[in-house]
């Protein structure tokens, strides 16, 4: 063929397709396999309808307009089929929307997703939900739904992943949802004004491998236990706070015959389990258990003849987390010899005694390290710099975590008790706390916590070489001697608190080059010296200094001697509230300005796509941040001005 005849030809032929699916798109219809469809009126108009009967404060639905022209495929949280031009998903996670869940959904009748999770959507689930029959994921977890949970859910036949938690609502969770046999996600948790008849239709959810029950009582359930071990592919499981300790008969005397299940990830704190829960514990979980979290209980020990297997054996186990519970006794030596492969380790508020045994420097890839609250004795281990992981400097990649579990890979940390108390303090620390807070869920964090013990000697050197820990707390305990010198070089560390102790020695030798911490106490010993005039040591509250009778110089009101009175700096002393602004304003500043800001974004918001119920909490938070941070702002150049103009 002569290829100006081609060209031409392709021409015509291309401008033929662009005005045959022009047609088709105005039309509305039509099989065109090439080009998308624009979305359908009747679509469309069901859509700007749920918008009508919504609040939306934040504009999150602001690209959904009401010319006619608008394709709806086009607005932001709907997607279509590229094909059909058919509305196939929804997703308005997130976006601050208030109101009830209306029937105009029941229009977009090719929907599989519905994801409404953290809005303000209140009144109940609405029955008519049953007949949106296409839906593979509905999420309507973190709103403040109330009323009964609808038995229609149950025709939702090809559900794969559903989650109600965090919500109010009453009444039994329908059997029905025994219909529900493709479910692979249930979410059920915090639903605590919610019951269960019983578990039967736990059991045809063969498919399941992430099943959430939170705060749910199963106080009257009978072999509950045989029914998640007919649940092959379960991966993770959670029961925090389910009164598992008042089944009568948790186990059939079948169950002892039946083999072990695939749960890697099993979260049983607050249950007030005793030790008789290991009988079970052990014949539920094998080795391929990655994460253990049994805080909150009365566990005392393990019994003698138990002692040669389980425990021991789980040496796939990443985190452990035994928190206020009875536990007496040494801390087990073979948690050091024979699970290393652990990231995480919390023993907090137990009654260990003896001294910290030199096997735990064994876990190279610890990262967080949890053996505050106890009564060990003895001295800082000089091993600790065996511990590579906090050598290291940077994050670890946590490698082979299921995603049903890397959500709670880390969440060892925060199931016990006290966990508001440890991370709030003024609002600066409410920061760190949800940075905090979601560091460690991306497995990120690194901490030592021996608190509230009572070691004595001095700090070993050693400690300071574990350059990428972020949080080291010692405080509440006997320690002698001097701060080492070398803790200047622990450059990731952003809290330190040596309080109540009796270390001695002159500050400034030791801390004057720690310009990168964000919250520092040293309250309660015997340092002396004047506090090291850089700005970030000035910049925490004297509160933090008090009960160091030789201590002196700013932030404290007391002269170091030979000091001339006009010398001093008058601008953190000037009023309590202008010093306690600055003291803040500093830590936002550090904040913004080193490398906690570039890191701690990344971390922030590389865990706010991971993890839903911590968003919300956060975007909350995030309201009052920025409104803190511009009135903090405004006092910041406030104060300045002032002592610009001294
Ligand atoms: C979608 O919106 C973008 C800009 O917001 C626009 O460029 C594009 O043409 C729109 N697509 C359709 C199919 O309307
Ligand atoms: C259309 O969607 C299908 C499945 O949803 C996907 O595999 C395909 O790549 C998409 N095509 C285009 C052009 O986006
Ligand atoms: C909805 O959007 C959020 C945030 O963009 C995302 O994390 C979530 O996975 C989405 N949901 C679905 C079902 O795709
Ligand atoms: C659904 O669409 C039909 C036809 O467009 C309309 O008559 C009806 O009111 C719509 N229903 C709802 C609940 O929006
Ligand atoms: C559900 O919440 C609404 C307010 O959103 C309230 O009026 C109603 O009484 C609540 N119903 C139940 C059963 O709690
Ligand atoms: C759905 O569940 C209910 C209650 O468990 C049961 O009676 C009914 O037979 C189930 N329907 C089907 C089609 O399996
Ligand atoms: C569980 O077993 C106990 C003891 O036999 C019995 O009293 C109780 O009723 C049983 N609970 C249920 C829900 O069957
Ligand atoms: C358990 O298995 C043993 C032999 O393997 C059998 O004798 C016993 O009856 C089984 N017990 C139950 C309760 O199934
Ligand atoms: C645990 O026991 C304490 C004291 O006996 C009781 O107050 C608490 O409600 C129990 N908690 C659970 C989850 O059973
Ligand atoms: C610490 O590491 C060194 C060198 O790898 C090793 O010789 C020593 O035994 C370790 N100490 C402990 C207590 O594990
Ligand atoms: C250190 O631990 C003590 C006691 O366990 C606690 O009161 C204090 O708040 C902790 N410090 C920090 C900075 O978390
Ligand atoms: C701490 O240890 C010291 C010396 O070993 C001892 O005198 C003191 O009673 C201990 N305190 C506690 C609370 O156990």
């Amino acid at each position: 063929m002569n290829p100006c005849v081609f060209i031409i030809f392709s021409l015509l032929l291309l401008c033929l397709e662009t005005i045959t699916s022009n047609q088709l798109v105005a039309a509305g219809g039509g099989d065109d396999n090439d080009v998308r469809n624009k979305c359908s009126d009747k679509e469309r108009r069901a859509l700007l309808d749920f918008k009508a009967r919504l609040q939306d404060p934040d504009e999150t639905l602001s690209t959904w307009r009401s010319e006619e022209e608008e394709d709806c495929c086009n607005w932001s949280g709907v997607t279509c089929n590229n094909q059909t031009g058919r509305v196939i998903e929804l997703n308005i996670s997130s976006g601050g929307l208030e109101g009830e869940i209306s029937n105009s959904l029941l229009n977009l009748s090719y929907l599989t997703h519905l994801d409404v999770f953290s809005n303000s959507f209140h009144g109940i689930i609405p029955m008519f939900i049953g007949s949106m029959t296409r839906l593979r994921y509905l999420h309507l977890g973190s709103n403040h739904l109330n009323g009964t949970i609808p038995r229609s859910i149950g025709s939702l036949r090809k559900l794969r992943h559903l989650d109600l938690s965090d919500n109010s609502h009453c009444g039994i969770i329908p059997l029905e949802f025994g219909n529900l046999t493709n479910l692979q996600v249930l979410n059920l948790g915090s639903l605590r004004k919610s019951r269960v008849w019983n578990l039967e239709w736990l059991s045809h959810l063969s498919h399941l491998e992430a099943l959430e029950m939170d705060e749910i009582s199963l106080a009257k359930q009978n072999y509950s236990i045989d029914v998640i071990l007919r649940l092959q592919k379960l991966i993770s499981l959670s029961l925090d706070g389910c009164e598992v300790s008042h089944v009568v008969y948790p186990y059939s005397s079948s169950f002892l015959n039946s083999s072990s299940s695939s749960i890697e990830s099993l979260i049983l704190s607050n249950n007030n389990l005793t030790t008789s829960m290991y009988h079970w514990l052990f014949r539920l979980t094998r080795n391929k258990l990655r994460i253990l979290d049994l805080s909150g209980n009365i566990l005392d020990g393990i019994p003698k003849y138990l002692e040669q297997l389980p425990l021991k054996s789980y040496t796939s186990l990443n985190s452990l987390n035994l928190a206020a519970n009875k536990f007496s006794g040494n801390v087990p030596l073979w948690i050091g010899e024979n699970l290393l492969k652990l990231y995480v380790l919390i023993l907090r508020s137990n009654n260990f005694f003896g001294t910290i045994p030199l096997q735990l420097c064994q876990l190279e890839g610890i990262r967080i390290l949890d053996l505050s609250v106890n009564n060990l004795h003895g001295t800082i281990p000089s091993c600790l710099d065996n511990l590579t992981s906090m050598v290291q400097e940077g994050f670890l990649p946590t490698h082979n975590v299921h995603s049903y579990t890397l959500k709670l890979f880390y969440s060892g940390g925060y199931h016990y008790g006290e966990r508001d108390d440890k991370y709030f303090d003024h609002a600066m620390i409410e920061w760190k706390g949800y940075e905090r807070e979601l560091i460690s869920t991306l497995g990120l964090l690194k901490s030592i916590d021996l608190s509230s013990n009572n070691l004595t000697g001095p700090i070993p050197y050693e400690v300071t070489k574990l350059y990428g820990l972020h949080a080291l707390n010692l405080s509440k305990n006997s320690l002698l001697g001097e701060i080492p010198e070398t803790i200047g070089q622990m450059k990731q560390l952003e809290t330190l608190d040596l309080s109540r102790n009796n270390l001695s020695g002159d500050m400034s030798s030791s801390m004057s080059s720690m310009n990168f911490l964000n919250h520092l106490d040293v309250s309660y010993n015997s340092l002396s010296g004047r506090i090291p005039s850089n700005t970030q040591l000035l910049s925490f509250e004297a509160s933090r200094y008090y009960g160091n009778p030789r201590l002196c110089g700013p932030p404290l009101t007391k002269n170091c001697q030979g000091d001339d009175e006009s010398e001093v700096p008058h601008v953190i002393g000037e009023s309590e509230d202008g010093g306690e602004d600055m003291d803040e304003l500093w830590g936002w500043f550090y904040i913004g300005g080193g490398t906690g800001f570039v890191t701690g974004f990344w971390i922030v918001c590389g865990a706010l796509l991971l993890n839903h119920h911590r968003r919300h909490a956060f975007f909350h938070f995030y309201d009052s941040f920025k409104d803190l941070v511009y009135v903090k702002v405004m006092v910041f150049f406030a104060n300045l001005q002032r002592v610009e103009h001294r």
